[in-house]
């Protein structure tokens, strides 16, 4: 499969103008992507729980450019005009023309809002970028609808394209955006073990997973809210020529075959073994890259042997897992919710930045308004 299927044939409708709504999720990863090559195609293959609380919803409204040399747009969050978002959507529309040719014909508004508060330090690129290409995609749809009504097959092949090119193009927006569009677990990258799975885009996870890990808790703990000292892209980039990375890289598809084999057979031990692993590699990389950094805080190091004293002093099988920054993602199964919240609110309340923290679990992907 090339990137060659993404790019449309000539759109046999003309549309003036019109506006489209998509809520968007963010998503944790348990197997984690770190490192890339070219074209936003990932090192090693990742997936990750789609959250269920954490969205964006982008508003796009679209009319007729009459000067289409140039993309036209603007952006708003929260109502507010942000310009300093412009440069990132502008990469992601150059990047993104050859797939979607209309996009100089019309100028764009795009207003946009997160469920999660504003510098929490939970990224909202994944969400952001997935919520605007299922809008670009929603725009693509009406100038290629023909009359004929679609028989039901039709129509259900139609829709999984459609979901699959619109994680094709989030994922050349940020790479984890590609698995911020369908429930609940998602795989991106090719493995071997995975049939369907790709580089281009996230696959919904296809084989079965036990009942563990229905509805699993995520408390995200804000411990820092403050902007990233180091960007991801630049954290990629020092995976090149990083003295762990083929290691490391080898390890993530090690990681994803056993990961396959715990949601079979809902071995929570194993599980948390695996993610609580991960989450420490992926920091263990920016540590030990050149010029090397640190994304934790002391609280996050607190926090993290709070989890290890509670799970040995109770049967729990709490576990926790990091994005790139300093907040922990506390995990635990559905039927241990009250008593992990209640140790949540004892115990780790105290380190988090004014005591912010945001329940979410398990969720089932982006949604048109
Ligand atoms: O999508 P990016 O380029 O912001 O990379 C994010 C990578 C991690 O969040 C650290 C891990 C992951 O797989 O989501």
């Amino acid at each position: 499969m090339t990137e060659k299927k993404f790019i449309p044939k000539p759109y046999s409708n003309s549309i003036e103008n019109g506006s489209f709504t998509w809520s968007s999720p963010s998503n944790i990863a348990l197997v984690k992507y770190w490192g890339k090559k070219e074209h936003q195609i990932p090192e090693n293959p990742s997936i990750s729980f789609t959250l269920n609380n954490c969205k964006t919803t982008t508003t796009l409204s679209f009319s007729k450019n009459k000067n289409n040399n140039n993309f036209s747009f603007e952006v708003f969050l929260d109502g507010e005009k942000k310009d300093d978002f412009k440069p990132k959507i502008e990469t992601f529309f150059k990047r993104i023309e050859a797939y979607l040719p209309f996009l100089k014909d019309y100028h764009f508004k795009i207003e946009t809002s997160n469920t999660f508060p504003h510098s929490s330090g939970i990224a909202s690129s994944a969400s952001g970028m997935s919520a605007l290409a299922l809008c670009l995609m929603s725009v693509e749809k009406q100038l290629t609808t023909n009359t004929a009504v679609p028989s039901a097959e039709e129509e259900s092949q139609n829709e999984s394209f459609s979901i699959q090119k619109a994680s094709f193009l989030a994922r050349l927006g940020s790479g984890s955006a590609c698995r911020s569009l369908e429930g609940d677990l998602v795989v991106w990258g090719k493995h071997k073990d995975i049939q369907g799975s790709s580089d281009l885009f996230g696959l919904k996870y296809p084989y079965q997973v036990h009942q563990n890990f229905k509805n699993y808790q995520d408390t995200i703990l804000l411990v820092d809210k403050g902007e990233k000292q180091v960007s991801s892209t630049v954290g990629h980039n020092l995976m090149h020529g990083h003295p762990f990375a083929q290691e490391r890289f080898k390890q993530a598809n090690k990681n994803l075959s056993d990961m396959v084999s715990i949601l079979k057979d809902g071995d929570l031990d194993k599980f948390i073994a695996l993610v609580e692993s991960e989450a420490l590699t992926l920091h263990a990389m920016m540590m030990t890259s050149m010029p090397y950094f640190i994304l934790m805080k002391p609280n996050t190091l607190e926090i993290i042997n709070k989890i290890w004293d509670f799970r040995k002093e109770t049967d729990s099988k709490v576990c926790f897992t990091l994005d790139a920054g300093a907040n922990v993602h506390v995990l635990y199964p559905e039927n241990e919710a009250s008593e992990v919240l209640h140790f949540i609110q004892n115990e780790l309340v105290a380190f988090c930045q004014n005591g912010q923290y945001i329940n979410d679990k398990i969720g089932f992907g982006a949604k048109l308004l």
